[in-house]
């Protein structure tokens, strides 16, 4: 049986990934083409994130840098979970499928490596979501959410308009990070169970020994690492295309040029609609 599953989470994985490819992004890229929105993003440097950070003194730092938004913390443990996740992405397909000769031994070697970084720094983000105290900018959904799922749904799909930026990330976008700490830690159970089947416990006479435990894990390990893929794929997609300047600040700690979405009317009327002074920024906390 696990024999015929390993074969299906191949086929079903290939197709899944084929489809997110030609179903998704490659659309995507050609309505974000004929749109306009690449020549708008890319060519005139205009983007409706920044126009609206300047517009929402409320929710968005009025007219203050971006850097604050992002703790040098979160940027530092991204980076080390981007280059984690990749060297243990073709570390573990080779692992699995090796594509040529006397790789195995460095391979397994930077498995085993990068696994405990990984772990060590999921472990490290979330004591510091704890200690920070914004589990809700991640974690907390309510009303407003629902209400503007729609119109960010129809601007992807390019039957509206640019959604309004209300909180620090969107309704659509706030699950990815949860999910991605719900799947890590799961590859992380997964994967030292692998390697010593004997964490497991009580699931080591569950699934009547452990090198049955250890090949369930396999496949668990498996099917959670093209979740995962899936999930970052689309991440990385849509940061780049729709919010390059805001991952200039999170990944290289450039700041935006924020004047040209100046409009001291709104700022006004704004200010004014929130009971700030103008003149103050909001604070950065
Ligand atoms: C989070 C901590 C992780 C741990 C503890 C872990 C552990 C392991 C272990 C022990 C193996 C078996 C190695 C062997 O047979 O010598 C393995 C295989 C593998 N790992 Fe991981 N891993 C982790 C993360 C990841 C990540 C992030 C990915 C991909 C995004 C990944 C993808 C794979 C794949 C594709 C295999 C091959 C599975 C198979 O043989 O079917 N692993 N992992």
């Amino acid at each position: 049986m696990l024999e015929t599953l390993n074969i299906w989470v191949d086929v079903i994985g290939f197709v899944v990934a084929a489809g997110m490819l030609f179903g998704f992004i490659v659309p995507h890229i050609i309505g974000s083409v004929i749109t306009g929105r690449v020549k708008k993003h890319f060519v005139d440097d205009y983007w409706d994130p920044l126009a609206h950070r300047m517009h929402d003194p409320h929710n968005y730092h009025y007219k203050q840098p971006l850097g604050p938004d992002f703790k040098p913390p979160v940027r530092v443990w991204h980076w080390i979970n981007i280059v984690s996740f990749v060297i243990l992405l073709i570390s573990g397909l080779y692992i699995r499928y090796p594509w040529f000769e006397g790789g195995r031994e460095i391979m397994r070697m930077l498995h085993y490596f990068f696994m405990y970084i990984i772990t060590v720094n999921l472990i490290f983000r979330l004591v510091y979501l704890y200690i920070q105290g914004d589990w809700g900018d991640y974690l907390k959904f309510d009303l407003d959410d629902i209400k503007q799922a729609p119109s960010i749904i129809k601007y992807y799909m390019f039957i509206g308009p640019p959604y309004e930026h209300k909180k620090k990330f969107n309704a659509l976008q706030r699950p990815t990070y949860p999910a991605i700490w719900a799947l890590l830690g799961l590859q992380a159970i997964s994967g030292f169970i692998i390697w010593n089947p004997a964490i497991g416990g009580p699931l080591v006479s569950l699934a009547g020994g452990s090198a049955d435990l250890a090949a369930w894990m396999r496949l668990l390990h498996n099917v959670n690492m093209r979740i995962m893929v899936l999930i970052a794929t689309i991440h990385s997609y849509l940061g780049i295309m729709e919010d390059y300047p805001v991952l200039n600040v999170f990944w290289f700690w450039k700041d935006p040029d924020l004047s040209k979405y100046e409009h001291d009317d709104h700022h006004e009327e704004q200010a004014e609609a929130f009971g700030l002074d103008d003149e103050e920024p909001a604070s950065v906390e």
